[in-house]
This record gives C-alpha cells, structure tokens and sequence, in this order.
C-alpha cells in the first residue's frame, strides 16, 4: 500500500511516496481503509521535529481520518468489517490503512461525508472542549475568535455562533474576516490594521469580551486579554505565530477573569467519554446542518508537501484534506 512518509525530519519538500507492508490488527485495534484524512498546523512542526510529539522515524503526518473498517482484531466487538468510522492518531494516518486501536474509533453516520468527518476531530473537537469544558460558554456571551479564518479558528467562529455567542472575529486581513463572516461571525476586526484591544473595547461598548479563544499567541494574547470582560475566559489554544507571550498577572487580579488552557489531546486521555460525547454532539450539528466545515482544498497523496506548505503560508480557509 502507498504511504506518505517523513524519513528525515526537515521540509514538507523532502516528504516522499513509498509502497510498505500493509498493517495488520493485533488484538484490540482494528484495520481502517483510509478514505480521507486531514492536515493541520501542527503538521508542519511535527515533520521538522518541532512539535511536542517527537514520532520515530520513518512516519506519516496526519492526525484524523475518516474511511471504513477493514479487518477487525481479536476481542474487538464494536466494530466490523465495512463500518463507516473517524478517529484521532496523533500522527500516521497519510496512507491508504491504517491499523488503530478501537476505542480511539467513533461511528460514521452515512449521511457524514468522508471529507467532512475526516477534518472534524481536531479542530471542532478541541473547539468543543474549549467552549463547553474549559469556558463554560454561555448562549447571550461574546467571544472574541483569533486567527479566525484558520483550521481552529474557523471552527471556533461556527461553534461560538451555534451555541448562541456572538462571534468577534479577528483575523489579518479583510478577504480573511470576509470568510469568517461566511461562517457565521457578526463582527470583524482586522489587527493587522486596528488595535485589538481598543477595538475589542468599542465593539463592545467598553464591557470586553466574556471569552478570548486565541490560537495565535504573540504580542496579540496581552492585547486581547486587555480586553475582556469582567469574570471573563481567555482560552489558550495555541501559538501559530510562533511566540509564547508572557503575560503580567496583575490583568487577572484587576479583572476578576481566569486564563483557562486548552489541550484537546491530553483530554481524550482522561476524559475519553466526555470527549466521545462531544463528537457525538458535532456530527448531529453536522446531521442537522447547522455545522458545515468547510473544505480548502483537497489533495491526493502525493501533494501532502504541496498541502503542507500552503499551511505553512497562512493561505489556508478552513480544512486540508487527503484523500490516499
Ligand atoms: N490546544 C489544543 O488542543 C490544540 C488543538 C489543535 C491545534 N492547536 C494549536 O492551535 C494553533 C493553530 O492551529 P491551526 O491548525 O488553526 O493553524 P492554522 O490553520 O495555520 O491557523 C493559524 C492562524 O494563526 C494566524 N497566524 C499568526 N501568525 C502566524 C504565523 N506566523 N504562521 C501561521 N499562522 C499565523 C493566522 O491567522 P491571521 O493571519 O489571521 O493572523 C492563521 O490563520 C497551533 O499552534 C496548533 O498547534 C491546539
């Protein structure tokens, strides 16, 4: 079977295309034909060895994927061959199988495309965690959404909206806050010319805001956190730009507001049914049609560098897909 492969930790460039073995299930996992699976962010620092997950080499990139079963291995009893399932793997899933452990598989509806479900676990599910485990989102709050025309933040605009926040979104550029008002943001804030926090301020009459969902760190975190409301949220989720700020406590005290970190993947650990009941509530939106991730692109195994560096460039609206 054909594999997307990192050998040597460096550019999405040196990535090849092989043949390997085709896996086989031990006991407990299960073999899934991959139909789709989806690229992140971190998919760009995991293949240069720049990520908190250091795989050994040779691997594949791609944490979520969507296909069928193939083979089932011993004791496994929720699923059989020819189900449509998703999952989660930290990393592994650019090639056509892919052998998982069961519990790590959520079912697929058949109503669910394959390239929908495969972008639905990482950035909607961390998304999800945010909102409901960590923020305690409420309907009537605003929330103001960093980076948000990006793999997390465009989930996070949808979200916010379909549980009743209004929706800030804060992005660099227009054609960026364009797609996020697609998406279902009532109001934009390009920081690449206005001041974050002083707009923030004014678009909420001087309150703030109830919660800050930030993906991007950098000198934009203090700005944001400047600006949020009394007892407000500030979800750390991520640093795209690169920069981890340091941030003065005193904004905290004078506030009354909490700064609440978000690490989706650690959660599925210790939290697996909560987190199980979490996906189970995206894909009835999804069902519903009130969740409609949006696709980017969609590229064949042998673009995942092509893939890769489109991320890398900031030029990406909402999920990468693979289909090997
Ligand atoms: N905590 C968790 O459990 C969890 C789960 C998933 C992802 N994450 C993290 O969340 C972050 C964002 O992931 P993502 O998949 O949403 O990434 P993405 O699709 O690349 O979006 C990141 C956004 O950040 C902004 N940005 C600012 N400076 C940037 C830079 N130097 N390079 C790239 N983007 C930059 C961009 O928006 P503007 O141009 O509008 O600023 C971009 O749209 C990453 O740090 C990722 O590791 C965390």
């Amino acid at each position: 079977m054909k594999a997307c492969l990192c050998k040597s930790l460096g550019p999405a460039s040196d990535l090849v295309v092989e043949d390997i073995p085709e896996p086989v299930a031990a006991p407990g996992e299960v073999v899934v034909r991959v139909r789709a699976c989806a690229l992140n962010f971190f998919d760009t620092l995991i293949i240069q060895g720049k990520y908190q997950f250091r795989p050994e080499l040779p691997f594949s990139p791609s944490a979520e994927f969507a296909g069928v079963v193939e083979t089932a291995g011993e004791g496994v009893t929720a699923f059989r061959p020819g189900d449509r399932v998703m999952g989660y793997m930290r990393w592994g899933a650019a090639r056509e199988k892919v052998a998982v452990r069961a519990q790590d598989l959520v079912p697929l509806p058949e109503e669910v495309a394959f390239e929908t479900a495969a972008g639905l676990m990482v950035t909607y599910g961390t998304t999800l965690h945010a909102y409901r485990d960590r923020a305690g989102l409420r309907a009537g709050e605003t929330v103001a959404v960093l980076g948000a025309s990006g793999g997390v933040g465009q989930a996070a605009v949808e979200i916010a909206a379909i549980m009743g926040a209004t929706v800030i979104a804060c992005a660099s550029s227009q054609e960026k806050l364009a797609f996020a008002e697609s998406l279902g943001a009532h109001q934009t804030l390009d920081y690449s010319r206005q001041n974050l926090k002083e707009t923030l301020k004014e678009l909420t009459g001087g309150r703030g805001v109830d919660v800050v969902y930030d993906p991007v760190g950098g000198e934009l975190s203090e700005q944001a956190l400047r600006a949020t409301a009394w007892e407000g949220r500030f979800l750390v989720v991520g640093f795209a730009s690169g920069d981890i700020p340091k941030i003065p406590l005193n904004l905290l005290l004078l506030k009354g507001c909490d700064m609440r970190g978000v690490f989706w993947g650690e959660a599925l650990t210790r939290d697996p049914d909560g987190q199980r009941k979490n996906m189970a509530q995206l894909l009835d939106w999804v069902r519903e049609g009130r969740l409609k991730p949006h696709v980017h692109a969609v590229y064949p195994l042998e673009q995942v560098a092509e893939a890769l560096e489109e991320i890398a460039a900031r030029r990406v609206r909402g999920k990468v897909i693979v289909t090997p």
